[in-house]
């Protein structure tokens, strides 16, 4: 029994000024209004009509309306939309799915996603999870592997083992696991050309997963039991017990396990994958006409190339430039060279601080 379990826990910043936390950018739709946000793209990828279970989705408390809108929109009926009370980041948040799922089937698979990456091939796509779901059934957390293109320090880097039996030679043992390393290490992890990113989606072994918490992590583990024992039902949400939740530490599922763990395994992913972390790789996926720009507003332009153009009122109009982000909202205008959109996070910090 797999279980998608979607995570909606970011605020994206490095998508200002567009993504705003009360506003997110998995709730954003942004190529056209037709098309739906990441959040549903995350929804809809694992359907039950494919042989899934019902999802579970966890939030920030301040988005609950705006998570029902889209399973509502899609005519989706989760198991349980979890509230948190306080962010914890995904380990604390991946115990509480585990247990939720582990209540409805003793042999539950979570399908862990974040809810703004993007997949090209959704047929595939669901094909390896149930593939991972058939390697984690044998008491794996399983992860998959991107081909890396760049020394990226966002990302996690995993190390390939030995093939695992029965597998045909497509499942793979972990050999290691580094979360985020330094520029320097990145650098060195690409030119050995042995790693992969890790591509921030889970297939688990629910059971594992917590046997992997309480061992590693055993305050995680009972601070997620203590949030469910103390959780209400409100509106069809299951609110968590907020001093229960808070007990927990604030450390994400790659840290607390996945460094650590020996029951990882890693299969090899080539689904059109992109984390759309930044303006820059929104720009990679987004419909752009013959000279490289993509263009949503009221724009004109000339002698302009490989620009990510976004206007919600004025009239943009460029002369001459090439790979420039520019995002025009009601209260505030981006410009940003292409290569640098990682630092509008820096631009986010400074509007905190100064406020
Ligand atoms: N419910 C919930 N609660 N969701 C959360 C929370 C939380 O407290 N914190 C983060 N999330 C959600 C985010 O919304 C996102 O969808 C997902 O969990 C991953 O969190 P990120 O904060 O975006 O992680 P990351 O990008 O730094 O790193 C992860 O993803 C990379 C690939 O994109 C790691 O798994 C890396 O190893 C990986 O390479
Ligand atoms: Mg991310």
């Amino acid at each position: 029994d797999i279980y998608p379990v979607i995570l909606s826990g970011g605020s994206g910043t490095r998508l200002w000024p567009l993504s705003r936390s009360m506003y997110p950018k998995q709730f954003i739709r942004f190529f056209s209004s037709q098309n739906g946000s990441f959040l549903s793209a995350a929804l809809t990828r694992l359907r039950q009509a494919s042989g899934f279970k019902a999802p579970i989705l966890l939030c920030n408390n301040d988005h609950r309306f705006l998570i029902r809108e889209e399973v509502e929109r899609l005519g989706i009926d989760p198991l349980a939309i979890v509230l948190e009370p306080v962010a914890r980041n995904t380990a604390p948040a991946i115990a509480v799915a585990a247990l939720v799922a582990l209540e409805a089937s003793p042999k539950a698979i979570l399908a862990v996603m974040p809810s703004d990456h993007v997949v090209k091939d959704d047929t595939l796509f669901a094909d390896a999870v149930k593939r991972a779901a058939d390697v984690a059934a044998t008491g794996r957390l399983v992860l998959f592997g991107i081909k890396p293109t760049e020394p990226h320090t966002g990302y996690g880097y995993i190390k390939q083992g030995r093939p695992l039996a029965g597998f045909d030679g497509r499942a793979f043992t972990v050999e290691s696991f580094a979360e985020k390393p330094d520029r320097a290490t990145a650098e060195a992890y690409l030119a050995a050309g042995d790693r992969s990113w890790n591509s921030g989606i889970f297939v688990l072994n629910a059971r594992t997963f917590l046997d992997e918490i309480e061992r590693l992590h055993p305050e995680i583990l009972h601070a997620a039991r203590a949030a469910l024992a103390g959780a209400k039902e409100d509106l069809g949400f299951l609110r968590l017990d907020k001093n229960g939740f808070a007990a927990a530490p604030n450390i994400s599922v790659d840290y607390a396990v996945m460094e650590k763990t020996e029951a990882a395994a890693v299969l090899p992913l080539d689904v059109g994958w992109n984390d759309v972390g930044s303006w820059s790789s929104l720009w990679d996926i987004a419909p752009r006409d013959d000279v490289g720009n993509f263009v949503k507003g009221e724009a004109v332009l000339e002698d302009t190339s490989d620009c990510f153009i976004h206007s919600e009122k004025a009239i943009v109009s460029t002369i001459g430039v090439k790979d420039l982000v520019i995002v025009d909202t009601p209260d505030a205008l981006l410009v940003a060279d292409k290569s640098r959109t990682q630092d509008v996070s820096k631009i986010v910090q400074r509007l905190r601080q100064s406020n």
